[in-house]
């Protein structure tokens, strides 16, 4: 007990109490600009962009709402992305976004269906960060396809995903040969029933002619693609960028790229590949500047549009050739020469070649050999990408582009302007790419029939309820049990609203249990949720003493602080020179500045 005595001491000397009442106002101030944060956050400025909508997406952009918001429910624990619109057009309404959301910012990447309002239809983290995300039909039925595996910068290893209308895996599809595994870039079904994949290949070639000293054996990415039997994963045919273009002739600067094995130069960078009714191929390449059309039956190049191509009398005054790291090179009408790709004009800090990016439709006359732009599609916010993105003909009306490492997308008409906007970050924090989606598509009609039962949780009263990939309910209807083991009896019944609905749970506590039965348009059930668990009393409690705790911290602070506040005052000392005699041992003397 007496060695105590000296902390005793301690605890009451001058100048711990001194530093204890430093403490207890630095508390209070902090708490004080805590709240007064909280309040312009979630009071101020909500008010006042709803008296001056015109400020509404300033302050989206300007993070004001977070850099990346997230939408989070109660039955469903994934993050979804939480989109705004900047600009709409009711043309826009109406079918199902694709997109792949990935990227430093976003906690649960993978692939996402939403609605045209943002509400979320299915996601999932199963697969990690998934790249092309895409509805595509395959004999007659619709599968979710994408792209799987390990992403290293800008490309992968990894292989190719078919889902079925249940979420289950109806096919795989892999890269043929050796080493080779397919590539984030490309994964197209094709009329012909078969799969076009990009292949990254690693291969070696004498670069001494190269700037740099580079060495005889070098190191280079060459860029290749497989057409591939869906069912049986037989190689039908192949291609490789390097039996057709000289590597030298790239637009890619990459002071490092090709000395050694573990940083091969990317030379080609193929990112597109589509087969047209001819049996021929039209791919993109990033790094060439071009779009190629590859013949069918002998791999051997046709003609290429931009880059170093002379192929084509650009009769656009340079217009329709001028495209720079551009992306997703696609026939709109193989009959009349149209087509469509992504021109980013941008490739990373140092290949910033054009002020924004944007979508392009060009025709060609292939007898005469000219190219006329037909139409370019700029975002309102001139919204630059400095990788991936994609360009999707809606219908004969409109088209969408979506602006790949740029958080966006846009809607167009046909020639050109735009209908709707749409963000998923601050358009301040674009250019970090934080959050990004290699293409975005909006498709009609996609049904899903998780085999997974809806999930209710019950929270503050209420029981929530979400069924994550089922687009058939129209209701759900909430049941109750009396007693364990009993029947379940029908309790309410309400119409599906968005991706979660909730029901107040009755006041009187008649039942035991109570779960949810999602029914369709007809009121069949198609499935019923597990009994909801009833709500933990711990989580409640637990906040309660945690608002108990910091409103008693805040009190003593502010007892303490005000009457030491007071005797300073009476003992005419002023803020400087409070504690300054306690803290050390001497008056404040204003020299001493
Ligand atoms: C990804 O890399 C890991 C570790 O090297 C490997 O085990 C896995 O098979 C790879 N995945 C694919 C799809 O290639
Ligand atoms: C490159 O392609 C060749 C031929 O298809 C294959 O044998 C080799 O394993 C591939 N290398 C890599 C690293 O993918
Ligand atoms: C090619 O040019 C000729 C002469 O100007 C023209 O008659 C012909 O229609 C053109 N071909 C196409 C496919 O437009």
């Amino acid at each position: 007990m007496r060695s105590l005595r000296p902390l005793g001491q301690w605890l009451t000397s001058p100048r711990v109490r001194a530093v204890a009442r430093i403490a207890a106002f630095a508390i209070l101030a902090i708490a004080g600009i805590l709240l007064a944060v909280l309040f312009i956050h979630r009071g101020l400025l909500p008010v006042v962009a709803w008296l001056i909508p015109a400020l509404r997406l300033p302050f989206l952009d300007f993070a004001v709402y977070g850099p990346y918001p997230t939408q989070q429910f109660v039955s469903f624990d994934l993050h979804a992305p939480k989109p705004w619109r900047t600009l709409w057009d009711k043309s826009c309404d109406g079918g199902q976004i694709f997109i792949g959301p990935n990227g430093p910012s976003v906690t649960d990447s993978g692939p996402v269906i939403t609605d045209t309002n943002g509400e979320l239809i299915w996601m999932t983290h199963e697969y990690n960060t998934v790249m092309n995300f895409d509805m595509q039909s395959y004999r007659g039925k619709d599968y979710l396809t994408f792209w799987t595996g390990n992403k290293t910068g800008s490309n992968g290893r990894g292989e190719m995903l078919m889902l079925d209308s249940n979420y289950k895996v109806a096919y795989r599809i892999q890269a043929v040969g050796g080493e080779n595994r397919g590539d984030i870039h490309e994964f197209r079904l094709t009329d012909d029933n078969t799969a076009l994949i990009a292949v990254y290949n690693h291969t070696q070639a004498d670069l001494r002619s190269w700037p740099g000293f580079r060495p005889s054996d070098g190191w280079l990415v060459d860029g290749l693609f497989q057409e591939i039997d869906v069912e049986t994963n037989e190689l039908l045919f192949e291609w490789r960028a390097i039996n057709h273009f000289d590597p030298i002739n790239n637009y890619y600067f990459d002071p490092f790229g090709g000395y050694f094995e573990s940083h091969p130069y990317d030379y080609y960078h193929l990112n597109s590949i589509a087969k047209d009714s001819k049996g021929n191929y039209l791919i993109s390449s990033r790094h060439f500047h071009h779009i190629a059309y590859i013949e069918g039956k002998t791999g051997n190049v046709l003609w290429t549009l931009g880059g170093h191509s002379k192929d084509f009398k650009d009769l656009s005054h340079g217009k329709a050739t001028e495209h720079q790291w551009q992306h997703n090179a696609r026939w709109v009408d193989e009959e009349k020469g149209i087509l469509s790709f992504m021109d980013n004009g941008a490739a990373g800090p140092l290949h910033v070649d054009a002020p924004c990016s944007k979508g392009t439709m060009v025709q060609l006359d292939t007898e005469n050999m000219t190219a006329t732009l037909l139409h370019s599609y700029v975002s309102p916010n001139k919204v630059r990408a400095a990788s991936q993105g994609n360009l999707q003909v809606i219908n004969d009306d409109q088209v969408l582009v979506g602006w790949g490492a740029t958080a966006a997308y846009t809607e167009f008409t046909m020639d050109g302007t735009p209908l709707c906007e749409v963000h998923y970050s601050a358009g301040l924090l674009f250019w970090f790419e934080r959050w990004k989606s290699y293409r975005v598509h909006r498709h009609f009609g996609w049904v899903g029939k998780p085999d997974w039962p809806p999930s209710a949780r019950v929270k503050g009263g209420r029981v929530y309820v979400s069924w994550n990939g089922a687009t058939e309910v129209k209701f759900w209807e909430l049941q109750g049990v009396k007693k364990e083991g009993g029947k379940w009896e029908s309790v309410e019944t309400t119409e599906k609203q968005g991706f979660e609905d909730s029901f107040a749970l009755p006041s009187k506590a008649e039942f035991v249990h109570y779960r949810i039965a999602a029914l369709d348009s007809e009121k069949n059930v198609l499935h019923h949720s597990e009994p909801a668990q009833p709500e933990g009393g711990l989580g409640w409690a637990a906040g309660v003493a945690i608002g108990v705790a910091v409103v008693a911290v805040l009190s003593i602070c502010a007892w303490y602080g005000v009457r030491h506040w007071a005797r300073r005052r009476r003992e005419g000392r002023n803020l400087f020179t409070w504690e300054y005699k306690e803290l050390f041992g001497q008056d404040y003397q204003y020299s001493r500045l």
